[in-house]
C-alpha cells in the first residue's frame, strides 16, 4: 500500500478539525475536511463504543468522497461516575445541549466528591478507512482530574473542567500546542500520521 496524496477528516466539528490539522501539520499528504465535499454526511452515532462510532463516521465519509478517511470519536471517562459520560459525552446534558450545559451537569453530579476520587481520562479512537472493508484503529488517552469549577477559555467541550496533571492546569488554560502535545487526540492522530507516513510514497 502506498501513502495517499489526499485524506479527508471525517468530522463536522471545527474544533476537532483545527486540532487534527495542527497534529498532522507535517504529513506528506493533503488534509481535507468536510467543506471539500458537496453534502458531508452526518451519520447517527449508534455504536456502543468509541471505536464503533469512529468506524461509522470514517466509513460514511469514505463512501461520500471516495477518499481515504480518518475519523475521531472521543469522550471523557470519569471514574466516580462509573465511566460516564464516555460514549455519551457530546449530548450528556440532553439533546441540543451546549458544552456549558455538559460541564454544569458534571460539576453538579460531582458536588462534594473529594479530590482523590475526581480522577478521569479523555480517550480518543481514530479510525482510518482505506477501502470498503479496510479499517485501522489508533488510540490515545490522557489522565486528569475533574475540577470543582470551570477554569480557562481555550479549547472546547469539557476542557474547562479537565485538569491535566502533566500540564499543571486545565486544557482550557493550555495553548493549542500544549494540549496537542499530550492530549488523547494528539496521541491517537500522531500514531495515525506515523502509520500513513510509513507507507511507501505513491
Ligand atoms: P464525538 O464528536 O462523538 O467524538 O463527541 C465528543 C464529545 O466529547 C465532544 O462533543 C466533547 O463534549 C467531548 N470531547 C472530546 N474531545 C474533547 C476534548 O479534547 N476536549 C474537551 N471535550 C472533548
Amino acid at each position: 500500500m502506498t501513502h495517499p496524496t489526499r485524506i479527508i477528516l471525517a468530522t463536522n466539528n471545527p474544533h476537532k478539525v483545527s486540532e487534527i490539522r495542527a497534529i498532522l501539520a507535517d504529513a506528506p499528504f493533503e488534509v481535507l475536511d468536510a467543506s471539500a465535499i458537496d453534502s458531508p454526511p452526518d451519520p447517527d452515532e449508534t455504536g456502543s463504543t468509541l471505536e464503533e462510532n469512529a468506524i461509522i463516521k470514517a466509513k460514511a465519509f469514505y463512501e461520500a468522497s471516495g477518499l481515504w478517511s480518518l475519523a475521531d470519536d472521543s469522550g471523557l471517562e470519569i471514574d466516580s461516575l462509573g465511566g460516564d459520560p464516555g460514549v455519551h459525552s457530546a449530548r450528556y446534558a440532553g439533546p441540543g445541549c451546549t458544552f456549558a450545559d455538559n460541564n454544569s451537569k458534571v460539576l453538579k453530579l460531582m458536588d462534594g466528591v473529594p479530590d482523590h476520587r475526581r480522577t478521569a481520562r479523555f480517550r480518543c479512537v481514530a479510525a482510518l478507512v482505506t477501502g470498503p472493508d479496510d479499517v485501522r484503529i489508533f488510540e490515545g488517552a490522557v489522565e486528569g482530574i475533574i475540577t470543582t469549577e470551570t477554569r480557562g477559555t481555550e479549547g472546547f467541550g469539557y476542557d474547562p473542567i479537565f485538569y491535566a496533571s502533566e500540564l499543571g492546569h486545565t486544557f482550557a488554560e493550555a495553548s493549542a500546542e500544549e494540549k496537542n502535545r499530550i492530549s488523547h487526540r494528539g496521541r491517537a492522530f500522531r500514531a495515525a500520521g506515523d502509520y500513513l507516513r510509513g507507507l511507501k510514497p505513491a
